[in-house]
């Protein structure tokens, strides 16, 4: 086999042919559906010399006919491999009539047309839809779709598809159809068809311009109860996107629909989403605070790409994160005003900063647009989504949000129906403010996290504060050199003796208390005059930009800025850095074999927290949570997985020990018995009074250990269950963990989403038999290398999150983890090529462990190899 080629960005050509209709007929059977199409297909050139063979995508079809303007072709007139159909001589404008075969039922990529728990269903992005029939395959293709969905009646009494239902009937041997048409041109990666037995629940939205909307969220018939939330999620996401940015939805029918088997979170079919089951259900005794959020997110996702991604659509793949990149930087500004903005703020930087970084630092760093790739499906990364919202979260501020408004209602109306670049998107953006985006751009291009280095001194007799700061992205795989950024860094000085923000004067100009200044050089110094008293610096406040930024604090300075900063971020940014320091010094001591002291500063800081009347409880619950293992290991030069956790721990324990009055003071509290709801002040409560029982827990202490199993038995809501019975498996009492467990994964066997939940807590125990624990239940009835979220729940979390584990120096975890990656190598290469990601960062550690990583990354390449997994291991290696 020969290796898989990549493709390139400046290589783009417009296509040769553009469809204008397409006219598509299922008949559905589970080993053998036909696909009936009809392609309006039209000659992008007049000229007569520009007849370039007609070359449509098409994998795994099995081809009946094919015919030009009603002419069946004969042998000589096309020809067909594995990856396309070829039509030699087309006119200018015709009808191509094609029928091939499909088997559903043997599909376990999970791309095209496939079964999950006998209901058919399709995932077309990115390159699905050829899965179904030929066809050019790519966005910047935009058609109008009508489509007959045939089914048995009995089986299959639902049959969706996009737009409007215009047509339905019975036909003979128990079999019916419906007909949809949706009169929005898209891209075939939009498409979608579901067909099941499903039932729905319906409600109405009315638009800014008093238009009627029927809603509904089709599920299987146990799920009824679980739909609420999505609901009502989807109508304040509706709401917000006319008010923000004045955004109207515009069919007559939305749909959602929750399968159990998906590779993602969902998708944004044109009037027909597709959710992963795990991102639209919940229930108070089911789904824990963080999903009810993560649904509330993903459901205002999925609809925002209605605007930003269908009406408006990507000119090729290499353009993702316009899309994806904006919408994420709407749902995330969509949740921050609908909950706790500082929390969400929180909750996505401690993300980006552990996850992203990892992965710009790492063998698979790329830009937020990549410039080539082998496999578009690999390309669905943190880098694409979430650095490329960072990236227009900066454009936003540079601009202002009016500035900014301007410029999206521009790029809405000026590209409505067409498929464009992330150069057309910026250059509204420029047009609206007149503001130079040029070195700007370079975000988009340029792969690898900016480091700032940042140092400051204050000059009492001019009363003056320098800062200077400096900066550099280190080289990433495929780009050596790199340039300066243009860097928002906002900004306050925190005087020492007011603790409040100081008026900045900048080069003459004043700048107020709060503002924000420019890196645009490798290095530049700024002065502040008219400084009256020695200020902290509080830099990057909000995460203005996605950089790593170092400043030599001293521990007292970080103790101040955790009291004082009136940045919300930046206090709970200090604190994170307060323990940093004190979890390396540990991290060193435990590497020398020295006896490991707590620092009283960070004991003093917690105190002061956990007593002073705080009153955003959701960010003192932030405040309370030390920095992640993994977050931690991004830190280090080379990570000591073992050294790290002995730290975490050590210092966890110390402040239990040291604090545990106030801990169990505010367990006491925040407990409550008000009926559950998902809003942002009981969620507080709850995250609170959860993170003050994980300190005592850690300790095992007695009277912690009773709360800890009432509130397990309480059973009054999952996310209070579910952290309760992490904290019992998580100890190491097995009389503690086992029960707890085994009446936990009794009652709920029966519900794949708390299933799932119950694999997760199992193999993030600490304790070593984890290992064996993990096998055992790769085993159990529930667990199945085809559905994506078991593979998830039970090898992705171990993997990423059991690092002591996974890491253990007799290489266990690794073998275990390239044995799962060849065995879905050859069902679901998508999946196969994510989970693997651990084992691509050997990079970081010890040269014993980089050993057996690369063994068991060279013995996964030695097998026969899916394009997504080549991918991914040659970049690994390389
Ligand atoms: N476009 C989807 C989203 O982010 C993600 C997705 C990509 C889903 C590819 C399935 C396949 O909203
Ligand atoms: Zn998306």
């Amino acid at each position: 086999m020969s290796a898989p080629q990549p493709i390139h960005l400046h290589d783009y050509q417009l296509p040769a042919y553009r469809v204008t209709h397409t006219e598509l007929k299922f008949d559905l059977s589970p080993s053998a559906t036909r696909v009936v199409a009809r392609l309006h297909l039209e000659r992008h050139s007049e000229r007569q010399e520009d007849n370039l063979p007609l070359v449509l995508n098409g994998e795994h079809l099995k081809l009946l006919r094919v015919a030009i303007d009603g002419q069946e072709l004969g042998a000589g007139e096309y020809s067909v491999d594995a990856e396309t159909l070829t039509i030699f001589e087309v006119p200018q404008r015709f009808l191509l009539d094609t029928e091939v075969e499909i088997a559903p039922e043997s599909n376990t990529a999970l791309e095209g047309l496939y079964l999950s728990n006998g209901m058919f269903c399709t995932q077309c992005e990115a390159e699905g839809f050829r899965r179904i029939t030929y066809y050019p395959d790519r966005p910047d293709v935009m058609a109008t779709f009508s489509t007959t969905v045939i089914g048995d009646a009995a089986s299959l009494p639902v049959l969706l598809s996009n737009g409007n239902p215009v047509e339905r009937g019975e036909l003979p041997n128990g079999r019916h159809f419906v007909t949809w048409e949706d009169p929005f041109p898209k891209p075939c990666y939009l498409f979608a068809l579901v067909a099941g037995d499903l039932e729905k629940v319906e409600d109405r939205f009315t638009t800014m311009s008093g238009r009627d909307v029927t809603l509904q969220i089709w599920v299987e018939k146990e799920n009824l109860d679980k739909t609420d939330h999505a609901m009502a999620s989807l109508k304040r996401a509706m709401k917000w996107d006319e008010d923000t940015y004045g955004r109207e939805y515009d069919l007559d029918l939305f749909m959602i629909v929750a399968v159990n088997d998906f590779n993602m979170g969902a998708m944004e079919n044109k009037g027909l989403n597709i959710f992963n089951s795990a991102a639209v259900l919940t229930h108070p005794l089911t789904a824990t605070d963080a999903a009810f959020q993560r649904v509330e997110g993903i459901v205002a996702h999925e609809y925002f790409h209605n605007w930003s991604g269908n009406r408006v659509t990507c000119r090729d793949w290499f353009q993702l994160s316009l899309k994806e990149g904006f919408t994420v930087f709407r749902d995330q500004s969509f949740s921050a005003d609908t909950n706790s903005a500082p929390v969400k703020r929180i909750e996505d930087v401690s993300f980006f900063r552990t996850a992203q970084f990892a992965e710009d630092a790492g063998p698979t760093a790329h830009p937020v647009r990549p410039d080539h790739y082998i496999e578009i499906s690999n390309f669905y990364t943190l880098t694409i989504y979430e650095k490329g919202a960072e990236v227009v979260r900066m454009l936003r501020n540079l601009l202002g949000w009016e500035a900014f408004r301007k410029g999206t209602d521009l790029y809405f109306s000026r590209f409505d129906g067409q498929a464009v670049t992330i150069e057309d998107f910026v250059g509204c953006m420029h047009e609206v403010s007149g503001q130079d985006l040029s070195q700007f751009m370079s975000w988009y291009s340029q792969a690898g996290t900016p480091e700032i280095d940042a140092n400051g001194h204050y000059d009492y007799a001019k009363s003056e504060y320098h800062l200077t700061l400096r900066q550099r992205t280190p080289a990433t795989p495929d780009q050596h050199e790199k340039l300066p950024l243009h860097i928002p860094i906002r900004l306050g000085l925190v005087g020492t003796k007011s603790g409040d923000d100081l008026e900045m004067t900048l080069d003459g100009e004043t700048l107020g208390k709060d503002a924000v200044i420019h890196l645009r050089e490798e290095e530049q110094n700024f002065v502040f005059t008219g400084i009256a008293e020695a200020p902290v610096p509080s830099l990057l406040r909000g995460f203005s930009a996605p950089v790593k930024l170092r400043f030599p604090y001293g521990r007292e300075d970080l103790a101040f800025l955790l009291q004082h900063d009136s940045d919300g971020f930046n206090r709970w940014d200090a604190g994170q850095r307060l323990a940093m320091l004190a979890l390396d010094d540990l991290i060193a001591a435990h590497r020398n074999g020295v006896e490991k002291v707590m620092d009283v500063r960070v004991v003093d800081a917690f105190r002061t927290l956990l007593t002073a009347k705080v009153d955003d409880k959701a960010v003192l619950a932030e405040m309370l949570t030390l920095p992640s293992e993994a977050y931690i290991a991004e830190q280090q030069p080379v990570v000591d997985v073992d050294a790290i956790h002995a730290a975490r721990t050590f210092v966890k324990q110390s402040l239990a020990v040291a604090l545990r009055d106030e801990f169990m003071a505010v367990y006491g509290d925040h407990q409550s018995d008000v009926s559950y709801a998902p809003e942002p002040g009981q969620i507080a409560d709850r995250a609170l009074k959860n993170v003050a029982l994980s300190y005592l827990m850690s300790i095992e202490d007695e009277e912690a250990v009773a709360l800890t199993q009432q509130q397990f038995e309480a059973d009054h809501n999952m996310t209070d269950v579910r952290a309760a019975l992490t904290l019992l498996t998580h100890s190491s009492r097995s009389d503690l963990a086992d029960p707890a467990l085994k009446a936990f994964g009794e009652k709920w066997a029966h519900d794949s989403l708390v299933m799932d939940q119950w694999f997760s807590i199992q193999v993030t125990r600490p304790q070593p038999d984890v290992l064996e624990r993990l096998k055992f239940l790769m085993q159990h009835p529930a667990f199945s290398l085809k559905n994506p979220n078991k593979v998830r729940a039970l090898i992705g979390t171990f993997a990423s999150q059991n690092r002591v584990n996974f890491h253990r120096i007799d290489g266990e975890g690794y073998q275990l983890l390239a044995d799962v990656v060849i065995e879905l190598n050859k069902l679901n290469p998508e999946i196969a090529a994510r989970i693997i990601t651990p084992l691509t960062r050997w990079q970081r550690f010890d040269e014993t462990r980089q050993a057996l990583m690369k063994a068991e990354l060279e013995r996964i390449r030695a097998e026969e190899l899916s394009p997504n997994v080549y991918e991914v291991v040659e970049k690994a290696l390389a």
